[in-house]
């Protein structure tokens, strides 16, 4: 791939959660449009495979290994990043995942997790990265990954539905009081993805193609990492605030969609 397109040669790239699906497809995009990218995991193994995956394209790729939950190992983890690439121009954050409960069962300990992890380490990590960035007086861009459960009600997973639909409120409130210094933050909205923890089963293909999605079948982690290479880079460079969908359409769609109701009526 002819990287100059995206100016994005030489740039220094921090994954969150990089070791594996999203995150490897992000890190590697990254790495072949010119970034040199660390990869930061809280497994060695996957930090490990992606970052010599990264070197495979000819850029430098420097695994760190993190619980990027505990606040308290936040700011040491982008330190050893800077550090180690000397600065950082773009930060991408994967991590986060769903409590599936009915929300009469859910306790204040396991929201208060799916909000961390769905949510807060983003504001520690993003505040940490741009706090560097005003410093230094030099430009940036950070990327999320929210969910179209963000923007839609989530029955059974209210409390992941919620942290998301935050998620794409603090980027909105982030690009406004950084923009100024040229920060940008952006959120990719994924909707359904086939990752090693939602493979494509025949199960999954079957109920996706029965389904208002739009396209009919799920996306890969490739689509994700298409969209986060535009978002860290010049491409989008009139971009903030801003929520790209990656979902198929599955959000253009509509229940009363007379192909999927088990209800036949006329059309
Ligand atoms: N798969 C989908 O259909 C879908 C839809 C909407 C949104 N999303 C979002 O996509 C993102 C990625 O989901 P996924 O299932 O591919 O991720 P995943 O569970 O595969 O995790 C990605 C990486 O993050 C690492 N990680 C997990 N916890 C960590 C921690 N505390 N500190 C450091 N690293 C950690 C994992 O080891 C893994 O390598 C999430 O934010 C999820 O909410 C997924």
């Amino acid at each position: 791939m002819d990287g100059s397109i995206f100016g994005l040669e030489g740039k220094r790239a921090l994954v969150i959660g990089g070791g594996r699906g999203m995150g490897e497809s992000s890190a590697r995009l990254l790495a072949q449009a010119g970034c040199d990218v660390a990869v930061l995991d809280v497994d060695p193994d996957r930090a490990g495979h992606v970052a010599e995956e990264v070197r495979m394209t000819g850029r430098r790729g420097i695994p760190v290994i993190a619980d990027i939950l505990d606040e308290t190992v936040t700011p040491g983890a982008i330190a050893k990043a800077e550090e180690e690439l000397g600065g950082l121009d773009v930060m991408v954050t994967i991590v986060g995942q769903a409590l599936f409960k009915p929300l009469m069962d859910v306790t204040i300990e396991e929201w208060d997790y799916d909000q961390n992890r769905n949510l807060r380490y983003f504001f520690v990590a993003a505040r940490a990265v741009a706090a560097s960035l005003l410093k230094r007086g030099k430009p940036g861009s950070i990327v999320c990954i929210a969910s179209v459960d963000g923007l839609q009600g989530a029955p059974f997973h209210a409390s992941y539905g919620a942290a998301k639909s935050g998620l794409i409120h603090l980027v909105k409130s982030m690009a406004s009081e950084w923009g100024r210094n040229g920060i940008r933050v952006n959120a990719v909205v994924p909707g359904t993805i086939s990752t090693p923890r939602l493979p494509d089963t025949d199960e999954m293909r079957e109920a996706v193609a029965n389904s208002p999605v739009a396209l009919g079948y799920s996306g890969t982690t490739d689509d994700i990492g298409k969209a986060v290479l535009f978002l860290a880079s010049d491409m989008a460079s009139y971009t903030t605030g801003s929520t790209v969908m990656v979902d198929g359409g599955w959000m253009a769609g509509n229940l009363f969609d007379p192909r999927f109701m088990r209800i036949k009526h006329k059309i």
